[in-house]
């Protein structure tokens, strides 16, 4: 099998992973996931762009072999994690002229984690550029896309982008030239939600380098290749940007139902006074898509009843993981019931130092939630609707 040509003399020779359900054992992957690695062709170079997966190494070596490689002058390497770089090991003994490009900062995070000989690597700057024989690479170094080492290469006449991790999906899909972006969004979402967004500042920094090219293609790493670039750098600049949505993520748990009965009640206020919001109960929630809504809400509601007092586990994960994920929510709120007492909000609250967010009046109540509790969750929503109309 040949993989799958994109156009005469560029050829996907990656792997797909139908099966894969978690990533770096916490994200979920409903669609399975794909490592691609590209062959480029020039009329005197032959380059292979990033490798795949060590497992799916077979995949990419067949490919190869279908498609006569016998020679390969260089291996880009535009990120240096294993499920991109596992197989250059093997790679490198097959075709010992093969020569690495990467970043300068590559080479060190290659040799840490696969122990290649210095001469095996040839670094390439910002904007450099190698010639193939009727094509040329260009190199854009791109860092925290998603790790300090990370570059994009361009492929100047044919107006390709190999973008790595950058624009990335998990779904694995047979045809990847001929699935529009409208079908994979929600998992670039998901991917950059969980993989990008913690770096967000610093992407937005780098992007006009990348959104200046002209681009008929961009080929990332993971999942279908994007044949509507203007699409992805669209949604891109919005999730990108400082600016959070009118929308509220309320986030419970509920072991006897008082907690439940404030979040709907809640959700529902959000609702009236015109403020989107999405509600997950983290019992089972996929945590995929908490993460999703996280990228453009504008407020974090968390709710928790009080357990050995404290928040309950589950919460204080998800609490964590929003730290870890630095989205770009302007205000936090905690909810919750509890019986006798605890500090399950300076807990949950202590546990988000990355956000920059305004804490706003928390509503507890004593068991089950009655009109009190009610009017306080009113006042709430009244609070985040009037706190969301001066966004800007
Ligand atoms: C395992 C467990 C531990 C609890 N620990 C506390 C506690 O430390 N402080 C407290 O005020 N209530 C504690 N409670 C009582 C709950 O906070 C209270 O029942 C609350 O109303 C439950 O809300 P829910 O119906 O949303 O689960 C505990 C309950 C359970 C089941
Ligand atoms: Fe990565
Ligand atoms: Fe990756």
């Amino acid at each position: 099998m040949k993989g799958q040509v994109i156009k005469d003399g560029v050829t996907w020779v990656g792997a797909i992973d139908w099966e894969r359900r978690l990533f770096d054992e916490l994200i979920p992957l409903p669609d399975g996931t794909t490592y691609n690695a590209y062959l480029v062709r020039g009329s005197d170079k032959t380059v292979l762009i990033d490798t795949v997966d060590p497992l799916f190494t077979e995949a990419l070596t067949s490919h190869l072999e279908a498609n006569g490689v016998t020679r390969v002058d260089y291996i880009v390497s535009n990120h240096a994690e294993q499920d991109h770089s596992g197989s250059l090991p093997m790679l490198l003994a097959r075709f010992p002229e093969a020569k690495i490009l990467t970043t300068p900062k590559g080479k060190g995070m290659l040799q840490d984690l696969l122990e290649i000989a210095d001469e095996r690597f040839q670094p390439v700057a910002d904007g450099a550029r190698v010639e193939l024989g009727g094509r040329t690479l260009r190199f854009i170094h791109f860092p925290f896309v998603h790790w300090p080492e990370t570059m994009v290469t361009y492929l100047e006449e044919d107006r390709i982008l190999f973008s790595c991790d950058l624009f990335g999906s998990h779904y694995a899909v047979g045809n990847l030239m001929g699935t529009s972006f409208q079908a994979f969004e929600p998992e670039t979402k998901r991917y950059y939600a969980e993989i990008m967004m913690p770096f967000r500042t610093l992407i937005a920094k780098s992007m006009p380098k990348v959104a200046a090219l002209p681009l008929e293609l961009i080929a990332p790493s993971h999942g279908p290749l994007i044949t509507d670039p203007a699409a992805v750098l669209r949604v891109h600049a919005d999730w990108l940007s400082d600016l959070p949505h009118n929308k509220a993520v309320l986030a419970f748990v509920s072991m006897h139902d008082s907690t439940r009965h404030m979040a709907r009640y809640l959700a529902e206020a959000l609702v009236d006074r015109g403020v989107d919001v999405e509600v997950f109960g983290l019992a089972s929630a996929d945590l995929g898509k908490l993460a999703m809504a996280m990228v453009d809400a504008a407020t974090i509601v968390l709710g928790t009843p009080v357990v050995a007092a404290g928040a309950h586990p589950l919460v204080a994960y998800a609490a964590s993981i929003a730290n870890m994920l630095k989205p770009k929510a302007r205000f936090a709120a905690i909810i919750g019931s509890q019986g006798w007492g605890g500090k399950p909000v300076e807990q949950l609250l202590g546990l988000i130092p990355n956000l920059k967010v305004e804490a706003l009046p928390p509503v507890l109540a004593r068991g089950l939630p009655r009109a009190g509790d009610f009017a306080a969750l009113d006042q709430l929503a009244d609070t985040i609707a009037a706190k969301h109309a001066t966004l800007n």
